[in-house]
């Protein structure tokens, strides 16, 4: 592929998430607990919310955009904050921009082999992650002794952007999926959706205290560090708090409303187009 990035990534740029929404917002507020000066642009693809339900060749043309786009900023590490993009365009990724750091999200199945006692962890996430490559890959390396049993969360992506994170209709999408998985003799879940921490007060009071609940994002903050740190990028204290920059190709007060309500850390927010060819018209919802 002919992307390639002219100048050598900069330690006073800023690093790059992006997500097809709100979800890496989970991570995003991990990466500013653990490393506070850097500078940090968001953006949520929300035109195309969600990428659960598209196919692996749309997903991975609106992750290269989204990411063209965070370079074009001067990011100098992006952040993949969606299981879903990860799960099909990482690998791509990497190859179309060489010499560009990029950091994923996998569902945390290392962890959850330690945590369960019957052998049943549950996953629950998008239909594309749940079939993309990437899992595979961490269920060999990770459970192979184990049952996983997957499950899609089918409303609750859509319900976190609309803000709804508790309530009659969170609680009964969530009992479904947990019902299922729980039934399946899961002790322990793993959430594989940057959009699932948000519910996670539900989550924890519905399973009860005998099941353990992971997710990835501080993890990945950590990841994120080491990644810098290895490459001579973190950027040097000099006593203020980075700035952080949200940006939606939605609308951009909607967004706004939901940084406040999810408790994200405050920032600038603004909307954009992207106008890279690759990325597909016309599929906005
Ligand atoms: N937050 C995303 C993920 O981690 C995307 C969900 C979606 O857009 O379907 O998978």
């Amino acid at each position: 592929m002919g992307h390639t990035k002219s100048a050598a990534p900069d330690p006073d740029g800023p690093i790059g998430l992006f997500d097809s929404g709100v979800g890496g917002g989970t991570v995003l507020r991990h990466i500013r607990r653990l490393l506070p000066h850097e500078d940090i642009l968001y953006l949520a693809d929300q035109a195309h919310c969600p990428y659960g339900a598209r196919p692996a060749t749309e997903v991975r043309a609106l992750a290269t955009a989204n990411a063209q786009w965070l370079l074009g900023q001067g990011a100098k590490l992006i952040v993949v904050a969606c299981n879903t993009a990860s799960a099909v365009a990482l690998h791509r990724l990497r190859e179309q921009f060489p010499g560009v750091p990029f950091v994923g999200m996998v569902p945390p199945l290392k962890p959850a082999a330690q945590y369960t006692r019957t052998g049943v962890v549950g996953v629950l996430a998008t239909p594309t992650t749940l079939h993309g490559e990437l899992l595979q890959d961490v269920v060999r390396q990770w459970a192979a002794g184990l049952t996983v049993v997957s499950r899609v969360g089918h409303g609750l992506v859509e319900l976190v952007e609309d803000g709804q994170l508790d309530g009659p209709e969170v609680q009964a999408c969530l009992r479904r999926h947990l019902d299922w998985l729980l039934a399946a003799g899961a002790d322990t879940v793993v959430l594989g959706c940057t959009h699932y921490p948000y519910l996670l007060p539900v989550i924890r009071r519905l399973v009860g205290p005998s099941v353990t609940v992971l997710e990835a994002g501080e993890a990945v903050a950590r990841q994120v560090q080491r990644v810098l740190e290895a490459q001579r990028l973190l950027r040097e204290p000099k006593g203020q708090t980075g700035q952080i920059r949200y940006y939606t190709t939605g609308d951009p007060t909607h967004l706004a409303r939901l940084v406040r309500m999810l408790g994200l850390p405050p920032g600038t927010v603004a909307g954009i187009h992207l106008t890279t060819a690759e990325a597909p018209r016309g599929m906005g919802n």
